[in-house]
Formats: structure tokens, sequence, C-alpha cells
């Protein structure tokens, strides 16, 4: 459910006319809707009520400032992969008790500052990731809390881009050595074991790669227990699909029923970082139809956003709904069209035989949807296009919350050097 609907034949977000906001801020730019986050947020949090449990919001899905703000408002947390979007989400005022820093492999520098701002934890990948914090956690005097993320051997049966929790994988420390990496991390100076977490694969619509990687999880701990290694926090990750082309994912109830039905009786702190599932649906992008070009086998709607824009559709084939901003009647007549960018690529397509309005024409505005999570974060200036804005509304407001990059300052960027002259 989102806050995008026609009102009076035109699309809104929540109160505000998407015409009112593209003549403020000028195409293409990503809108995100308040009520939308904010109802995301609490129905999947509400499905773990009655458990001890954190909701750390995958910031790489979406990381705007005010985004972050507005989800930390309600009591999130944040998970994070870089000292930069850890820095983010600090400055976002999300308590760093409620931070965990994933991701494959962390710099020295990263987790230094992350041992500095004292967050919840450290999610660690490998043995030698592991030696290394050590290592800079002795030398700073600390103890670093950390779990170890395990990979499952668990098939996520997503796009082969975003699984993560097969063998083959670069992530996490197999399943089968586990027991053995926990004792050599306990054995540590600079280690403290709080944890075991997984992330198994994003874009899951179904629970049963869940529940048999949880499964094993719940194995895990009972065994580590056994040999006196307590693990109070279980990280199950994030990995929750999303509608984009009626696809029916679990609701957050039954996820949450199943979390209570594989590791509820463990009595551990869970944390749960989604992404995809709070911001998905809780952005659009909009753009103005440029040019529309009859060719001998299609037509084009050459659109004024781009592959940089929004790079899901060519990198992972991925499907956004792609609507009209002024709505269709039901008589209207629809034309096939492949809807494309203007950048010199193939690839730079997002839909490919979409129905829109016969009459669509230069000027008209339309809606990717669902590019409230992996858009503007993927986003690039392929083709020296600038970064875009970003909206966020709330009711009848709006707000631009990161304004349009000048082309200037990013060529300003480039260094000539003394060799080459500059002048
Ligand atoms: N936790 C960890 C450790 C992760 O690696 C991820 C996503 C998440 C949580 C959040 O997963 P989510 O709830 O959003 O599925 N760019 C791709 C998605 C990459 C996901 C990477 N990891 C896309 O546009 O589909």
């Amino acid at each position: 459910m989102n806050h995008f609907e026609y009102i009076d034949g035109v699309l809104h977000a929540e109160g505000v006319s998407i015409p009112e906001m593209a003549d403020k801020v000028g195409t293409p730019f990503f809108c995100y809707s308040t009520a939308t986050l904010e109802r995301h947020y609490k129905v999947y949090a509400d499905a773990f009520e009655g458990l001890d449990a954190t909701v750390c919001f995958a910031v790489k899905a979406n990381s705007n400032q005010a985004v972050l703000k507005t989800l930390g408002n309600l009591g999130a947390g944040a998970d994070v992969v870089s000292v930069g979007e850890m820095r983010r989400a600090l400055r976002a005022g999300i308590d760093p008790a409620k931070i965990i820093f994933s991701g494959v492999g962390k710099a020295d520098a990263e987790m230094r500052e992350a041992l500095e701002a004292d967050i919840a934890q450290i999610n660690v990948e490998s043995i030698p990731e592991l030696v290394e914090l050590n290592r800079v956690a002795i030398e700073m005097g600390k103890k670093a809390r950390i779990a170890l993320r395990i990979n499952p051997h668990v098939d996520a049966k997503t796009h082969e881009k975003i699984a993560t929790g097969k063998a083959e994988n670069k992530f996490g420390i197999d399943w089968t050595r586990a027991i053995e990496v926990y004792r050599d991390a306990a054995a540590m100076d600079g280690i403290e074991v709080t944890g075991i977490a997984m992330h198994i694969g994003s874009q899951l619509t179904d629970l049963t790669p869940f529940r048999e990687a949880f499964t094993r999880l719940a194995g895990l701990v009972e065994q580590l227990r056994s040999e006196g290694i307590h693990i109070r926090n279980l990280d199950l990750g994030g990995g929750l699909g999303i509608a984009y082309q009626g696809e029916t994912p679990p609701l957050p109830d039954a996820y949450g029923q199943m979390v209570r039905e594989t590791v509820g009786h463990l009595g551990c702190h869970i944390t749960l970082e989604p992404g995809r599932l709070i911001a998905g649906n809780a952005g659009i992008m909009v753009s103005r139809v440029m040019y529309i070009k009859d060719g001998e086998a299609k037509r084009f709607v050459i659109l004024d956003a781009a592959m940089n824009d929004l790079i899901r559709p060519t990198l992972y084939s991925a499907y956004h709904e792609i609507i009209p901003v002024e709505e269709q009647g039901e008589e209207d007549v629809q034309a096939t069209v492949d809807v494309v960018g203007p950048v010199c690529e193939t690839g730079d397509t997002f839909g490919k035989d979409r129905k829109l309005p016969d009459d669509l024409k230069a000027g008209d505005l339309v809606a990717v949807m669902s590019a409230g999570a992996y858009g503007a974060v993927m986003s690039s200036t392929y083709n020296t296009r600038a970064l875009t804005p970003e909206v966020l509304v709330k009711g009848n407001n709006f707000a631009i919350v990161r304004p349009r990059q000048e082309i200037d300052q990013l060529i300003n960027m480039d260094q000539i050097p003394a060799w080459l002259g500059n002048e």
C-alpha cells in the first residue's frame, strides 16, 4: 500500500500533485512519501511485537538524510555497509546503539571510526577481517562487539546478482566452519562475540528459504551455547520482497510468525535489516517525455530520465511499472511502446512493450513506480548527467531533500595536471 494515487485524474504523492512538484523542481526527480515510509516501517515493526527486536533500516536502499530521519524518529536503527553510510546514520540522529556495520570488507579506517562511535555491532565476514578487527581494537584499547555473518548455503531463489546465501557467493563464513571460527573469535582479546548474522538475499517472494536458513541458524546458536559461546543477538538481515509487477510476497506478519517459529525459542535479541520493503514502494521517479519517436518496428517514448538515474532495469532486468501522471480513461486508446532514456546505450531502456496512452506527447509526465529503494542511491553521473534531485512529501507539503546537482559542480571536480596547462 502506498500514497501515490490519482486525485481528479492527476497523480498525487499524498496531497501534492506531481505536476506542481515538477514545475518547481524540474524533471527528472525522485519523490518519496512520508506516510508510506512510516506505514511500511510500522507494519514491519509491528510484525515483531512481543519479541525483543530492533528494526535497523538498510541504509543502502535509500540513504537520504530526510528519509533516515523520518525512520529514525519512529525508532529505527540502521544497517550500514560503509563509513559513509555510518556517518549518514549518525548525522540523521540514529542512536549508535542501534547501528550495525555489515559488509564483506571493512577498511582499517572504517573499523576505527565504528569503534570510536561505539556502534552496537560489527558483522564480520571472514577470518582475515576478524584478525584485522582484533588488531585494530587492541591498538585502540577497545573490545569490538561482533557477529559473524554466516553463509547458510541456502538458495534464496532471487536474481543471481542479489542472492547472497549460496556457497558460491562471496558473503559470510560457511556455516560448516562457523563453530571453529567462533572458537577463534572467542579467544581474541580485542573481540567480544555478541551475535550471529545472516542475510541470504534480496527481493525474496517466498518464506521457504528464510525458514531453512533461520532453522540452520538456530541449530548453530544451540551448538555454540553447548560450547560456552553465548550468542545474544541474532541478526536476520533483510530481503523480504515487494510487488513490482503483481508479485505476492509474504506479508510482514507472516514473516514475523516464521521468525518466531524458527528462532523465537532462543531468547535472543533480534535485529532485522529491511531496506526495499520500507522504501521501495515509498518512492517514484518522475520524468518528462522529451520525444515520441515512431520507428519502423516500434514506438519509442524518450524520457528525460536515463539509466544513470535508475539503473535497476538495465542492471537486473528489473520491472518497474510506468504510468502516465495524467490518468488514462478506460475508453482511451493505448499504444504499445518502449520507454527509453537518452543515454547512448540500448540498455538505457526502462520498459519494453508497455501500454501507455496513444496520445502521450512531448512534455507529458510519467512516473516510474517503486523507485524508492536502490534508486537514487545507485544513480551516477554517466554521460555527465547531473545527479537527480530528491523530494520528500508529507501531507500537503513537500521539500527538496537533495537539490539538483549543477553540471559545472560535476566538471569542476576534475583537475588538470600542470603539464597540460591550466588555462
Ligand atoms: N542486510 C544486508 C547485509 C544486505 O546486504 C542487504 C541488501 C540488506 C540487509 C537489505 O536487503 P533488502 O531488505 O533491501 O532486500 N541493488 C539491488 C539490491 C541489493 C541488495 C543488497 N543487500 C537491487 O536494486 O535490487
